[in-house]
């Protein structure tokens, strides 16, 4: 349910904007949490999409984009977070409890949605750090294992903690009434560690190009004739994404003009 915004904030909050309250919090490490809100009855969202969230801390609030992590059938709102040191919003963001509120902009956008891909075999969501957010909406959402018949997140992180809200995600996936059934056998979780030993002590662009992640999963190279890519995550890594699904013969995709890959807007520009 919405709040009455006048009664959460100490300023008038615009008509474009919804004030929601925190439902729960969980830290995974100290860079690193999750959260969930109420959801206004009547906000709509595709799986995969961003919004804009802030605080009522200010007459001014700052906003920054935030994937939606929880499917589009959900009652509540989930999203991961970074906890950037000094960052204007993070800094406060990372104190709430339940209870609080939290500020998001009514429209949601984004390009990680299946109707900017062309139908496909295998839906390949590559993602680091924070960037598996949009892919913990779009696994748990059933369009996603009608449109592809072989779901394989990527998630390349620093330290093996941080792996620990994609994991979470999956087995919670896999036993989720709603999808689990259908994401069982098809749904393939591949994890990579950069600054810690662990048994794929690499980045996940390496684990492609080096065909080792095709070779452990039992799966062909990228085929543009058959492979659909999302990829999310910091500038350089989309860039690297980017790249590799090129060097494959992939075109990017975009809403009005589906493709065989596509690339996560919302921190670019
Ligand atoms: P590395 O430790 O080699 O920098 P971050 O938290 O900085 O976003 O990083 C998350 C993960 O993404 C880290 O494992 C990091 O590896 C990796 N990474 C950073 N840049 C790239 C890139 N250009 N392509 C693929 N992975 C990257």
């Amino acid at each position: 349910m919405s709040l009455d915004s006048t009664q959460t904030a100490p300023f008038p909050i615009p008509a474009n904007i919804f004030a929601e309250t925190v439902t729960e919090v969980e830290h995974y490490t100290d860079r690193l949490f999750r959260f969930r809100m109420t959801r206004p009855a009547s906000f709509r969202f595709r799986s995969g999409e961003f919004v804009m969230i802030g605080l009522p801390n200010a007459e001014k609030p700052v906003f920054r984009a935030y994937s939606i992590a929880s499917p589009s059938w959900d009652e509540e709102l989930e999203f991961y977070s970074i906890k950037v040191p000094d960052g204007p919003l993070t800094e406060h963001l990372q104190k709430i409890k339940a209870g609080d509120t939290v500020l998001m902009r009514k429209k949601s956008t984004g390009t990680l949605v299946v109707d900017a891909l062309l139908p496909g075999k295998r839906l390949y969501m590559l993602s680091t750090g924070t960037g598996v957010a949009p892919f913990a909406s779009l696994m748990r959402d059933p369009e996603t294992y009608e449109k592809f018949e072989k779901v394989v997140l990527l998630h390349g992180c620093r330290e093996k903690a941080e792996l620990a809200y994609g994991e979470q995600l999956v087995a919670q996936t896999l036993a989720d009434p709603l999808v689990g059934e259908s994401a069982q056998g098809r749904l393939e979780h591949y994890t990579c560690v950069t600054r810690e030993e662990h048994p794929r002590q690499m980045r996940i662009t390496d684990a492609m190009t080096s065909g080792r992640v095709f070779a452990d999963l039992g799966l062909p190279p990228l085929d543009p004739a058959e492979d659909r890519v999302m990829i999310c995550g910091s500038v350089p890594m989309l860039h690297d994404c980017r790249a590799l699904c090129e060097a494959a013969g992939m075109t990017e995709g975009a809403n009005n003009a589906p493709g065989s890959f596509v690339v996560e807007r919302a921190f670019v520009d």
